[in-house]
């Protein structure tokens, strides 16, 4: 059936490039008798390789190669976005086939070379802000599928400045001692006695989705301390940010194993669901990314994730003591609720299924460490636009709005109202998140 559409979609550009009446056929639906004539006139050979081209750019999707190699408002794959870092401040390359300034003159095995052993074509290792510890993962097939995409996309002409890497990383040696200790190249190997779809589903998460880049703990060095599927896969900080991407394996912040497995896809595909909220960077994720998952993909991720065990203990969170102090701290935090957030989230902190998220039991509110929530209220903020929700409601920043002191105040309140538990935020928890808002 796939190569049957797919010659209907070559037997279309080849009419387009006859002009004339067969041109105009192209603009009604091409039926599907057309197909054998389109195999004669396209050899089998250049049907596979536009086959495997479109594979290349449906898996460079998955992996979301665009979303760190393209600037804001700059052309795609040219690369030039900056990544901060504790490390320095990483400017992507130019991935496009541009023989000066991209990739043009690379190789099957020089690309190969980059996602599977995080080398470039020189030899010289690479940095893992670009994240071929995850990728390493990615078999061989689909790394060259991605290759043929890429070099199949107009090349870009655009140098971009080096990266600023901060003295000592920027010593060589020091990069590849960090290799000798945190990566091993290898491909996914399945897991026999688990089914095709959830070998699927660890494979899209722990390779092409690199969810581990960003869900895993880090320590100092940036050495993933656990990962995805692994023991106890830590959640944290992303590095250079001011946000928390929280643990896969962990009910009270992003582990999925109690929820039905249509909301787990609902939630990947269009980035908002009954329970959750996709917000920030995880909002790029869905909107760049995930939603263009095919249906069996985006299920058998989802099933992938419903089975990671829940590993992450919860602390228990007993309320704050109800000082003098602290009811006078809360009863601000209600003015505030009530003048600025109760319009859209509600008088109980329902919010308006669809619309605007639930306060009242929403983990995004209740987790520790509280950075993401007082993220939510600085910067405000719109889940992702996507086909299932073309135009989200957003949020407005309050960064200019409110001093630090009532943001600690107003994210308090909600956290222990309706039934919430958990601790206050303080006046320097969010003056150190205002600290690198960009
Ligand atoms: C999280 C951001 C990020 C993502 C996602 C990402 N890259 Fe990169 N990539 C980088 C950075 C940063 C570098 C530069 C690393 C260095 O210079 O040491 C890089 C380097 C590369 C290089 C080496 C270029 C050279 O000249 O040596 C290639 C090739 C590459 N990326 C391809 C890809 C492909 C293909 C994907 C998707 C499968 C991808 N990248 C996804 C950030 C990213
Ligand atoms: C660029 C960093 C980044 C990457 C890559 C990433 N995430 Fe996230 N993710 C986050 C952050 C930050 C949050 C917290 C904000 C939020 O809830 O939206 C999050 C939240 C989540 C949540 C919880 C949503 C909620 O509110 O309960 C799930 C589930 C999730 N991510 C799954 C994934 C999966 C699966 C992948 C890989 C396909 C992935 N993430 C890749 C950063 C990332
Ligand atoms: C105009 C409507 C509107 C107002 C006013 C508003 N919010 Fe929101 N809020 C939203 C929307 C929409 C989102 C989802 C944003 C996103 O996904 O990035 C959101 C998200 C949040 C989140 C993150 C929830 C999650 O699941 O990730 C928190 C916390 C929050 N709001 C608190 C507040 C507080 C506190 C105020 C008042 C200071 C406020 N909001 C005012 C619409 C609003």
């Amino acid at each position: 059936m796939k190569l049957v559409m797919g010659a209907a979609v070559l037997a279309g550009a080849a009419s387009i490039a006859l002009g004339g009446f067969a041109g105009l056929a192209w603009l009604a639906p091409v039926p599907a008798e057309a197909a054998p004539a389109a195999r004669e006139a396209k050899t089998g050979k250049a049907i596979l390789a536009e086959q495997r081209r479109a594979r290349g750019a449906y898996l460079a999707r998955a992996a979301n190669c665009m979303g760190c190699h393209t600037a804001q408002g700059g052309r795609a794959y040219a690369g030039g976005r900056s990544l901060s870092t504790p490390f320095g401040t990483f400017i992507t390359p130019n991935i496009t086939p541009d023989k000066a300034t991209g990739i043009g003159h690379w190789n099957e095995d020089d690309f190969w070379g980059a996602m599977h052993e995080g080398k470039s074509r020189d030899g010289r290792p690479l940095y893992p802000a670009f994240p071929y510890t995850e990728y390493t993962k990615v078999t061989r097939e689909d790394a060259d599928a991605i290759f043929v995409h890429l070099q199949a996309l107009a090349p870009v002409p655009q140098k971009n400045p080096p990266s600023r890497i901060n003295f000592p990383y920027d010593f060589q040696p020091l990069l590849s001692l960090w290799r000798m200790v945190y990566f091993k190249p290898g491909t996914f190997q399945p897991e026999p006695d688990k089914s095709a779809e959830w070998n699927r589903g660890a494979y899209l998460v722990q390779g092409l989705g690199h969810c581990s880049a960003c869900h895993a703990e880090r320590d100092p060095l940036g050495g993933i301390g656990a990962t995805v599927g692994g023991e106890a896969a830590g959640g944290g900080q992303i590095m250079g940010t001011n946000w928390y991407a929280p643990s896969l394996n962990g009910r009270h912040e992003a582990g999925t194993a109690s929820w039905p497995l249509e909301e787990i896809i609902q939630l990947l595909t269009t980035g908002v669901s009954q329970r959750a909220t996709t917000s920030g960077p995880m909002a790029e994720v869905v909107g760049q990314s995930l939603q263009h998952l095919t249906k069996a993909d985006a299920r058998a991720m989802a099933v992938y994730l419903k089975s990671l065990p829940e590993s992450k203990p919860t602390p228990p969170v007993s309320a704050p003591a109800r000082t003098e102090q602290a009811e006078a701290w809360l009863q601000q935090g209600v003015r505030i609720y009530k003048k600025h957030c109760e319009d859209c989230h509600g008088a109980s902190g329902e919010g308006a299924s669809g619309i605007y998220p639930a306060l009242a039991g929403n983990r995004a509110v209740t987790m520790n460490p509280p950075i993401n929530a007082i993220r939510s209220v600085l910067n405000g903020g719109y889940p992702p636009s996507t086909t299932g929700n073309p135009r989200p409601y957003g949020m407005p920043p309050y960064a200019q709005v409110l001093s630090d002191a009532e943001v600690a105040q107003v994210l308090s309140y909600i956290r222990n109202a309706w039934g919430n538990r958990a601790s206050m935020v303080t006046t320097p928890q969010v003056d150190k998140s205002r600290i690198g808002i960009h």
